[in-house]
């Protein structure tokens, strides 16, 4: 049977579906009755849901954790995670609980400010191009004011408009550099069309510069885009306290402790293979908030691992610092998010999510994310510098298969009780749950 198809996206929802079902699914029933499963009863809510992308079929749950406690500048939060992975909200709620009793999270937001470029080929006088920029400048702030008019009400709009001379990378590449403020809004429909105005206003004018030739009156626009590199976008994320203040069950020689837990973000700084791991505890911690909140983890996951590069290699995004008795962790992270537009006000969850916090600016947001960020951080290196990072882990896993051996209460307690003096696996889980089952 072919499984090349045409005219899928014209298909209706219940066609699509018996298409998937009856080409790739020996019991066709069995997958449309999966699929359908998970279509939420009330049906506006799931037309809702259809209409997010194209060709949806069916709604993928995650499920969504609350870390509590998190004290982020003397303001306490409850804050709402969406993530797949065991351990995770367990880890932040720890260090959330942890840091609320030594002084909380303190956060900055250090700039707020987005970029985008009008990538373009012009081959000719380089100095009448500059000119030329300097002579039509005020023309692509008037020429987008419809666009701009909003956002401007909202304290935000273009901030400057820059010519770059990129010739030396590609010959005749020139950009159009601009940098905007969007305020509560992640900004990228904006930012776009502002840039697409650009590009219209660079083309237009250059045609009917008399000083240009007809060569040079010739601009070849690439292409107009948002950059997702958020370098003037940034938020610090900070805790600390007297070394003695670290002592608690798991930490009895919290100079030791302090010692070995900035040595670990030291090998994280000078060694890529460790620093990715790392990073990714922190994404750990900032994923699961931005998809709570219905804010594009993509982008920021493209943001925060070059960043991580910005000095030429890959390292780490945190810092420890022990200093006069004082130990010290922070890091600086990018982060375009927004708190109104796109999902925020049409998923139910991500408006749950973003009352239970208040309904932060984006800024307080950028904030949140990025202590969740620091706290998952903690809570990986306090294990892994500590207990190893199996023990909480397995612990949660051996729940999970419990869950999947849909175990009885008797049973759960046989289990706990065993593996407190057993070392947990997979494996062995799985072996003395089906020995009990014999019994
Ligand atoms: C697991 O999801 C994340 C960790 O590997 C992070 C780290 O090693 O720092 C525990």
């Amino acid at each position: 049977m072919t499984k090349e198809i045409s005219g899928f996206s014209k298909l209706s929802k219940d066609e699509k579906i018996d298409w998937i079902a009856s080409t790739y699914f020996q019991s066709a029933d069995e997958a449309k009755k999966l699929l359908k499963s998970y279509w939420n009863a009330d049906e506006k809510l799931q037309q809702l849901h259809d209409d997010f992308i194209e060709n949806t079929v069916s709604n993928f749950y995650l499920p969504m954790g609350i870390a509590p406690n998190f004290l982020i500048n003397g303001k306490t939060y409850t804050v709402p995670m969406v993530i797949e992975e065991s351990s995770v909200v367990a880890a932040a709620s720890k260090s959330a609980k942890f840091w609320s009793t030594r002084g909380g999270f303190r956060t900055t937001v250090l700039k707020t400010e987005k970029i985008g470029q009008v990538h373009f080929i012009f081959k000719g006088d380089k100095e009448k191009l500059q000119g030329f920029f300097q002579l039509i400048k005020p023309n692509f702030f008037y020429d987008t004011e419809p666009l701009t008019a909003n956002m401007q009400k909202r304290g935000g709009g273009i901030l400057d408009i820059e010519l770059r001379d990129k010739t030396h990378e590609i010959p005749g590449y020139f950009q159009l550099h601009a940098t905007f403020e969007t305020k509560d809004s992640m900004g990228a429909n904006f930012i776009n069309s502002c840039l697409e105005q650009f590009a219209k206003t660079l083309k237009d004018e250059a045609d009917e510069y008399d000083g240009f030739s007809h060569e040079e009156k010739n601009i070849r626009v690439v292409m107009s885009i948002l950059s997702n590199y958020v370098t003037g976008c940034i938020v610090r994320a900070e805790v600390s306290c007297k070394i003695e203040e670290l002592a608690e069950k798991n930490i009895p020689d919290p100079e030791a402790f302090a010692e070995k837990f900035a040595t670990a973000v030291q090998i994280a700084q000078v060694e890529p293979y460790r620093a990715v791991t790392h990073n990714k505890g922190i994404m750990n911690g900032v994923d699961a908030v931005v998809l709570a909140t219905g804010n594009d983890f993509r982008a920021v996951e493209a943001a925060v691992h070059a960043y991580a590069s910005k000095d030429g290699r890959y390292s780490s995004l945190s810092h420890a610092e022990i200093k006069d008795g004082i130990f010290r962790f922070w890091m600086d992270l990018p982060l375009a998010l927004g708190t109104v537009g796109g999902l925020t006000s049409l998923h139910p969850l991500v408006k749950f999510a973003l009352e239970m916090l208040e309904k932060p600016s984006a800024a307080q947001l950028m904030q949140i994310v990025a202590a969740t960020g620091l706290a998952q951080n903690f809570a990986a290196l306090r294990s892994l510098t500590t207990t190893g990072i199996q023990e909480g882990h397995m612990k949660m896993h051996l729940n999970n298969i419990l869950n999947q051996f849909d175990a009885t209460d008797e049973e759960r307690e046989h289990v706990r009780k065993h593996f407190k003096k057993h070392a947990i696996s997979h494996a062995a889980a799985v072996n003395y749950i089906e020995s009990l089952r014999k019994k």
